[in-house]
C-alpha cells in the first residue's frame, strides 16, 4: 500500500477492474471525507454487502438504503445507546457476564488452560443473554445456523440463497423478540420500535455475529496483557480498585482492547458506493463506484504513525474514535458502527471477570514481539496456562 502511494500518490487509486469501478483510499482525510459523506453520497449498502447480508438479513441496517436505513438505524441507536457514554442495562449485562466467566474460569482452572474453543462457548453464552434474554443461553444451535448462513455469505451472488435455512433463522430470532425479555436488548428493541419497517428480527442477527469479532478483540486482547507486564500490572490495579463497583468503567482496559482492535482489526475493509458521479481533486468518481477503506494499511502506517506496530493503549486515552489518525476500527461519521461504545463495555465488564479469577500466562509467547507485533494474530490458536490470580 505504502508503494502504491509513493507510485501514485496519495489517492484515491482507480483500479482497472472489468465491470466494477473500484477506488483504493490511501489518505486518512479522503477515508474521513467519505464516511462523514455517508450515506449519501457514499452508500454503506453497496452491491456487494447487500447481497452478502441477504443470507441472513436482507433488511438489516447497513444494506437498507433512504427512509429504511433511517428509521432502522434510530432503531439500532436507540437500542445500543449510541450516544450516551454508559448503557442503562449495563449494571445487569455486568451481572451477566460475570456468571458466564465465572464459568469459563472454573473450567479453566480444572484444566490449567484456557482455549479458544471454551472461550467461545461462554463467550456466545454470554452474547446469547445480553442480545436476545436469558431464555436463549443455550440455544448454540441459532448460532450453527447463523454461522453456516455466513459462510454461504462470504461467497455473496456466487452461491444461491439457501430460503429455508434463512427463514428458520429469522423465525426463531423473531421468538426471541415476541418473548421480549424485559432485561436483554430485544425487549429493549421491541419496546423502541414503533415502525413494523423496522423489522427487530432483521436488526439482531447483526448483533449476534458481531458479537463474534469482540470476542476474538477480547481474547487477543488477554494475550497482549500476557506479553506487555506493565500494562497487565496496570490493569489489575484498576480492576482491584473498582472492586466494589457492579459495572465500572475501567478505562486502561477499554484502551488496550481499542488499541488491539487498531492493531488488528477486524473490519479490514469499510466499503461505500458512490450514489452519483463526484468531482475529486483533479479527477472524478463515476456513479457506482466503490470504495475501499483499507484499516489496516491506516492504522499501522509506520510513515505516519511512530507507535504503528507496537502496543499504544495511550492512542485511546481521549475516547473509542481517532479518525483524526485514521484510526477506524469502528468505523467513524453516521454510519459509525452504532456499539462503538457499548462494546467496549461489554468487552471490558467480561475480561474483567476473567482476569480477576485466573491468571493468565500465554503459551508461545514469542508470537507477540513487543517492538514489532505481526500483521495478523490468529486467535484461535491462541492458548493460555491458567492458575487462579486469587492464590498468587
Ligand atoms: C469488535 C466488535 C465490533 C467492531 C470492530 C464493529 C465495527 C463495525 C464497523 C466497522 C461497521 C461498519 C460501519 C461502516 O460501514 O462504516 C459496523 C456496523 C455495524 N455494527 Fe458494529 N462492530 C462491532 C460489534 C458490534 C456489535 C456487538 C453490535 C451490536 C450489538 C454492532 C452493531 C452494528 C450495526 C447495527 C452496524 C450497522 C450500522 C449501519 O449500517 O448504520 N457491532 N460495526
Amino acid at each position: 500500500m505504502q508503494s502504491l502511494r509513493e507510485k501514485y500518490g496519495s489517492g484515491p487509486l482507480l483500479l482497472r477492474i472489468p465491470f466494477r469501478h473500484q477506488a483504493v483510499i490511501l489518505s486518512p482525510d479522503d477515508a474521513r471525507m467519505i464516511l462523514e459523506g455517508s450515506p449519501e453520497p457514499f452508500t454503506a449498502a453497496t452491491r456487494e454487502k447487500r447481497s452478502a447480508l441477504g443470507h441472513f438479513q436482507p433488511d438489516g441496517v447497513l444494506s437498507s438504503q433512504g427512509r429504511g436505513r433511517a428509521i432502522r438505524r434510530a432503531l439500532n441507536e436507540q437500542t445500543l445507546e449510541t450516544g450516551c457514554p454508559v448503557h442503562t442495562m449495563s449494571e445487569h449485562f455486568a451481572t451477566v457476564a460475570d456468571e458466564e466467566m465465572a464459568e469459563i474460569s472454573r473450567t479453566a482452572l480444572a484444566s490449567r488452560t484456557l482455549d479458544w474453543g471454551s472461550f467461545f462457548i461462554g463467550w456466545y453464552r454470554m452474547v446469547r443473554r445480553i442480545v436476545l434474554g436469558d431464555a436463549a443461553r443455550d440455544d448454540s444451535d441459532l448460532t450453527d445456523l447463523q454461522e453456516n448462513l455466513r459462510y454461504r455469505s462470504n461467497y455473496a451472488f456466487l452461491r444461491p440463497k439457501d430460503r429455508r435455512a434463512r427463514e428458520e433463522f429469522l423465525g426463531r430470532v423473531r421468538s426471541y423478540v415476541d418473548l421480549a425479555d424485559p432485561r436483554s436488548l430485544a425487549g429493549r428493541m421491541g419496546q423502541a420500535c414503533t415502525d413494523p419497517r423496522q423489522q427487530p428480527h432483521h436488526q439482531l442477527p447483526q448483533y449476534l455475529f458481531a458479537f463474534d469479532p469482540a470476542g476474538m478483540a477480547s481474547f487477543r486482547t488477554l494475550a497482549m496483557l500476557s506479553a506487555h507486564p506493565h500494562i497487565r500490572d496496570d490493569v489489575r490495579q484498576e480492576i482491584r480498585e473498582a472492586a466494589a463497583e457492579t459495572a465500572p468503567q475501567l478505562e486502561l482496559l477499554r484502551a488496550c482492547f481499542l488499541d488491539v482492535l487498531r492493531l488488528w482489526p477486524t473490519t479490514p475493509v469499510i466499503l461505500r458506493e458512490t450514489t452519483q458521479t463526484i468531482a475529486w481533486r483533479g479527477g472524478q468518481l463515476k456513479k457506482a463506484t466503490q470504495t475501499l477503506i483499507i484499516t489496516p494499511f491506516l492504522h499501522r502506517d509506520e510513515m505516519r504513525l511512530p507507535q504503528a506496530h507496537r502496543f499504544d493503549p495511550e492512542l485511546w486515552r481521549r475516547g473509542n474514535e481517532r479518525p483524526d489518525l485514521g484510526l477506524l476500527p469502528f468505523s467513524h461519521g453516521p454510519v459509525i458502527c452504532p456499539a462503538f461504545r457499548f462494546v467496549p463495555i461489554i468487552a471490558t465488564l467480561a475480561m474483567r471477570s476473567l482476569l480477576s479469577r485466573v491468571r493468565l500466562v500465554l503459551n508461545e509467547d514469542q508470537r507477540l514481539t513487543p517492538d514489532r507485533l505481526p500483521g495478523t494474530l490468529d486467535n484461535y490458536t491462541l492458548s493460555f496456562s491458567a492458575t487462579d490470580s486469587r492464590r498468587t
